[in-house]
């Protein structure tokens, strides 16, 4: 592994330079948003004041130089992750956009009445809610794959509840909750030998892991540019072309179009299809400055260190007494999730804020789980590679005074 200079790499992040309630920012909150490095920002800030103009309309040079740097970021991104082509990368507004779009378009073309959609019992509401719409509009049913008290997948659970009737497979690839990183090899090669497609969620997964999409061999694979150190407002939908051929458009306006006319209109070709509408051009162009960046520093050494400081942490907060985390497994990334004795979550991060620390806490846009462990929610520090020991240091400090608080 290459030694990361966290010195060096922190400087380019300005939002991590303030104080909070006069101590220095402790930022943990990253698996709700990264900060963005001024590399991103710059390329945003250039964008308006050099280029702005309308993709994939004009003939003039700077809609043709906007079309060049917006169709760039999606080659990039299909480097990136190794898709086989760049129609396949389906520019979005977010994540959940890109899982609405999955169900919505993927459900009309795939699935009628008692067909079934298998998610797990670890997911965002972004992977609940939109399957749950459309199996109730079709008359569909969604299943969802256990876990054990740890927060592990049965797997010899979903084997057994594929049959016939299973049109499609959708999981997180690592719970934002918990950290747990799902077994989703196992997932896609069970699935794929009943011939099923299966979907990864890697909101949550591809900031900390390098994902090669052709080794995976999943069918879609959907993330967000702004919790992988890009702006917000930009999502991707990865998936592969045989299933996007035949999938409807999600949804419908200019740009998607091939011809309109009052009585019909014919639609454009793969992956405009799907995105309707002047898209985020500022916001994608800023995300080609995020994968710069981060293949700069390089994802692996990203994941070295990021374990690393996340079993710092792990041994840290399990010297407290009174910490209890929840899904503390073998397989994590990036998260710690745990409670301070019975002290209510949302009392112990407002006094964590005080201390200029800022974690998430609630259920995390996750409740099944939080229900499924019987707890009102929990403390999430979410770790980026530019967090160091001595933040893990001053969330301890902050807990111990917690507890000191509630007596
Ligand atoms: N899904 C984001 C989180 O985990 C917002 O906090």
């Amino acid at each position: 592994m290459q030694q990361l200079d966290i010195v060096k790499i922190r400087k380019d992040f300005p939002a991590l330079d303030q104080k909070v309630f006069d101590r220095p920012l402790v930022y943990l909150d990253n698996a709700a948003t990264s900060q963005k490095p001024k590399q991103v920002i710059d390329a945003i800030s250039n964008y308006y004041s050099t280029i702005n103009s309308n993709v994939h309309r004009g003939v003039h040079h700077l809609s043709q130089q906007a079309t060049e740097a917006f169709e760039h970021t999606r080659e990039h991104i299909q480097k990136y992750i190794n898709a086989q082509n760049s129609h396949e990368i389906i520019i979005t507004k977010g994540a959940t956009d890109s899982i609405n779009l999955m169900a919505y378009s993927f459900g009309k073309k795939y699935l009628q009445l008692d067909d079934e959609v298998i998610i797990s019992a670890l997911e965002h509401h972004a992977n609940i809610v939109p399957w749950q719409m459309i199996c109730k509009e079709l008359g569909a049913k969604l299943h969802v794959i256990p876990m054990n008290d740890e927060g592990e997948l049965l797997l010899e659970k979903f084997e057994k509840m594929i049959n016939q009737k299973t049109k499609i497979v959708a999981v997180g690839h690592v719970s934002n909750a918990l950290g747990i990183i799902n077994p989703v090899e196992e997932i896609i090669e069970i699935a794929h030998k009943h011939n099923i497609p299966v979907m990864i969620d890697g909101a949550q997964g591809i900031v900390h892991k390098k994902v090669d999409i052709q080794d995976l061999d999943c069918d879609f694979y959907c993330f967000s540019s702004h919790k992988f150190y890009g702006p917000m407002g930009v999502g991707i939908l990865y998936g592969k072309e045989k299933y996007l051929e035949k999938m409807p458009p999600y949804q419908t306006g200019g740009e998607m179009i091939k011809k309109v006319t009052f009585k019909k209109t014919t639609f454009n070709d793969l992956p405009y299809k799907f995105e309707t509408g002047t898209p985020n051009v500022a916001d994608v162009i800023g995300f080609d400055a995020a994968l710069n960046y981060i293949e700069g520093i390089g994802i692996e050494n990203i994941e070295e260190y990021e374990t690393e400081l996340l079993q710092y942490a792990t041994e840290k907060l399990k010297g407290i007494d009174g910490v209890k985390i929840y899904g503390e497994v073998p397989h994590k990334a990036g998260v710690i999730s745990f409670n301070l004795k019975d002290i209510h979550p949302y009392d112990a991060g407002t006094i964590i804020d005080r201390f200029g620390i800022a974690v998430r806490t609630g259920n995390h846009c996750a409740q099944p789980i939080m229900d499924r462990l019987d707890i009102p929610g929990t403390i999430r520090a979410s770790f980026a590679f530019y967090n160091t020991k001595d933040e893990v240091d001053r969330l301890a400090e902050a807990l111990e005074k917690v507890k000191e608080m509630f007596g």
